[in-house]
C-alpha cells in the first residue's frame, strides 16, 4: 500500500523560445511567472535565463546580488543554494554575464535542472538564436511556448519544431500569437491577429487559443531608465494584456495537469526520525518493502537517501559482478556512477569494495551499465531515472542489520563514520 508515502516530486519546466528577437520571450516568461504564483499562491515558481540582459534579475532580484546563478548551474554540481527567493514569491536563478556552453550535450541540461530539486513549475526565458542553451533549454522542456508576431517568426518556428521533432517532443510545442495589433487588419476582413492563428495552424502547429496583444502601457513597463522592470499584474491591470496573461497561465497549469505523472520510484517514508530523515521503504533491487525486516543499509550520498536491501537481493547484486566473490561479511560496497546526464549515454558505473578495516580491496568497471540490471537499482537508490543521473556515490554495507539496530545511536555514528572514511578513500585515492 502506497497510500500516505510521499510520491516523488516532479517539475514542469516551460521554456520560452523563439529564434526571431523582439518577440516578447521575455515578457511572456516573466509575466508568466508572476500570473501562475499569483493564482497558485502554493505553487513553487521558478524562473531563469539563458540571455545576459538580467531582465529576470531585474523584476525578482531582492537584495544584494546572488553569487552564483546560470554559470554554476552549468559547471561544476548544481545545487538548490543556486535558487533564491525573488519577488511576488517567485524563485529565481541569477542570470550570467557570459555563458560558455559546457562540454556536454544538450540533453545534459534536465538532469541539471532536476538535481536542483525544485518543486513545482521553472520557466525558462532564452536568447533569440538557436544556440546550444535554447537547443538544451528545449529539450528540457515540458511545454514549449513560442511567441509569433509575424510570418518572419512563424517560419522560423520550424527550426524549434525540429529540434523537438528529432527527439519524438513535437506535441510539447505550442505558439502563442504575441504583440498582435488586435485592430490591425491585413484586409477588410481579416484581422492580423486571426491570420497568424490560422497560418500556424495550417502548418500543422499548435496555437494557444489566446492572444498577447501589444499595448503601449506594457511596452512602457520594460522601457525607460529605471532598474525595476514592473509585472503587468501590479502595473498594468487594465489592460487587455493582463486578462491574457492570465489566461495563458491557466493554459500552462492545464498542460501540467495533463502531463503524465512522475513514475514511481521507491518512496521515502514521511515523518521518520531526523537521522533517517530520507528513509526508503522499498528495496532498490526488487521494489518490494524492506525496512520491516533485516536487510543492508544503503546511502545514496547526493540525495542522502537510506534504506534497507534485502539480504537475498543483496546476494544477487554481488553475483552479477566480479567482485562479489571477495565481499566478506563486513565489507562496504561503493557504487560510483557517472550517469547519462554527466556524460551522456555511456554512463560508467564502477563499484569497489572496501574491507572491515575500510581499505580498498578491488574496484570493477560494470559494462554498459545501462542496458543491465544496475540501471533499475541505482534509480531505486538515488531516487532519481538514469537519464537524470549525474556523478552518484552510493554505498552498501555488507553486514545486515534490522532499521532498529541501525536507528540506535552508536550505530547510526559507526556507520556514518564508515561512511565518511571509504567515501575519502574512494574518491580521493582512486583518481
Ligand atoms: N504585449 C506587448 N505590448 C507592447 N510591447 C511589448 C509587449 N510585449 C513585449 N513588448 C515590448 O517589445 C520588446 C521586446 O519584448 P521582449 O524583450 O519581451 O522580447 P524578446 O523576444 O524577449 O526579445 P529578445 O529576443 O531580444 O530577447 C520590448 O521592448 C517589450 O517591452
Ligand atoms: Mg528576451
Amino acid at each position: 500500500m502506497r497510500t500516505g508515502w510521499e510520491s516523488m516530486k516532479k517539475l514542469f519546466v516551460v521554456t520560452v523560445a523563439s529564434e526571431k528577437g523582439g518577440v516578447g520571450k521575455t515578457t511572456i516568461a516573466t509575466n508568466l511567472a508572476v500570473y501562475l504564483k499569483a493564482l497558485h499562491e502554493d505553487l513553487p515558481v521558478t524562473i531563469a535565463s539563458f540571455d545576459n540582459h538580467f531582465s529576470v534579475d531585474h523584476m525578482f532580484a531582492l537584495g544584494p546580488r546572488p553569487a552564483t546563478g546560470m554559470h554554476e548551474l552549468l559547471t561544476g554540481s548544481p545545487s538548490p543554494e543556486l535558487v533564491g527567493l525573488g519577488q511576488y514569491g517567485v524563485q529565481y536563478i541569477a542570470s550570467a554575464r557570459r555563458l560558455s556552453p559546457p562540454d556536454a550535450t544538450p540533453k545534459s541540461l534536465r538532469a541539471r535542472l532536476d538535481a536542483l530539486d525544485l518543486d513545482g513549475i521553472l520557466i525558462l526565458d532564452t536568447r533569440p538564436i538557436l544556440d546550444w542553451f535554447t537547443e538544451a533549454a528545449l529539450l528540457a522542456a515540458d511545454l514549449v511556448l513560442t511567441p509569433v508576431k509575424d510570418r518572419a517568426s512563424l517560419l522560423n518556428a520550424s527550426a524549434l519544431r525540429a529540434v523537438l521533432a528529432d527527439a519524438g517532443r513535437s506535441e510539447r510545442l505550442w505558439l502563442v500569437p504575441s504583440l498582435v495589433d488586435t485592430r490591425a487588419r491585413l484586409n477588410s476582413e481579416v484581422r492580423v491577429g486571426d491570420f497568424l492563428t490560422f497560418s500556424a495552424r495550417e502548418r500543422d502547429y499548435q496555437v494557444v487559443d489566446l492572444m498577447i496583444s501589444k499595448s503601449p502601457r506594457v511596452e512602457s513597463l520594460a522601457s525607460g531608465f529605471a532598474s525595476r522592470i514592473r509585472p503587468v499584474l501590479t502595473h498594468a491591470r487594465q489592460t487587455a494584456v493582463h486578462g491574457q496573461l492570465r489566461a495563458l497561465a491557466d493554459f500552462v497549469l492545464s498542460r501540467r495537469a495533463a502531463a503524465p505523472p512522475a513514475p514511481e520510484i521507491a518512496s521515502v517514508v514521511p515523518g521518520s526520525p531526523p537521522f533517517f530523515r530520507r528513509l526508503v521503504a522499498e528495496c532498490p533491487v526488487c521494489a518490494e518493502r524492506a525496512i520491516a525486516a533485516n536487510g543492508h543499509p544503503f546511502f545514496d550520498l547526493r540525495s542522502r537517501r537510506q534504506g534497507l536491501i534485502h539480504p537475498e537481493c543483496f546476494s544477487e547484486l554481488l553475483n552479477e559482478c566480479e567482485l562479489g566473490m571477495l565481499a566478506g561479511p563486513e565489507a562496504m560496497l561503493v557504487m560510483e556512477l557517472a550517469g547519462p546526464g554527466m556524460i551522456d549515454e555511456e554512463a560508467e558505473l564502477q563499484l569497489h569494495l572496501f574491507d572491515s578495516g575500510n581499505r580498498l580491496v578491488a574496484s570493477e568497471r560494470v559494462i554498459d551499465p545501462g542496458q543491465g540490471h544496475f540501471r533499475g537499482v541505482l534509480e531505486g537508490l538515488t531516487g532519481r531515472r538514469w537519464q537524470a543521473t549525474l556523478r552518484e556515490w552510493v554505498l552498501v554495507a555488507g553486514e545486515s542489520g534490522s532499521l532498529e539496530r541501525l536507528s540506535r545511536r552508536a550505530e547510526r555514528e559507526a556507520f556514518a563514520m564508515r561512511r565518511r572514511l571509504v567515501l575519502r578513500e574512494a574518491m580521493g585515492k582512486l583518481r
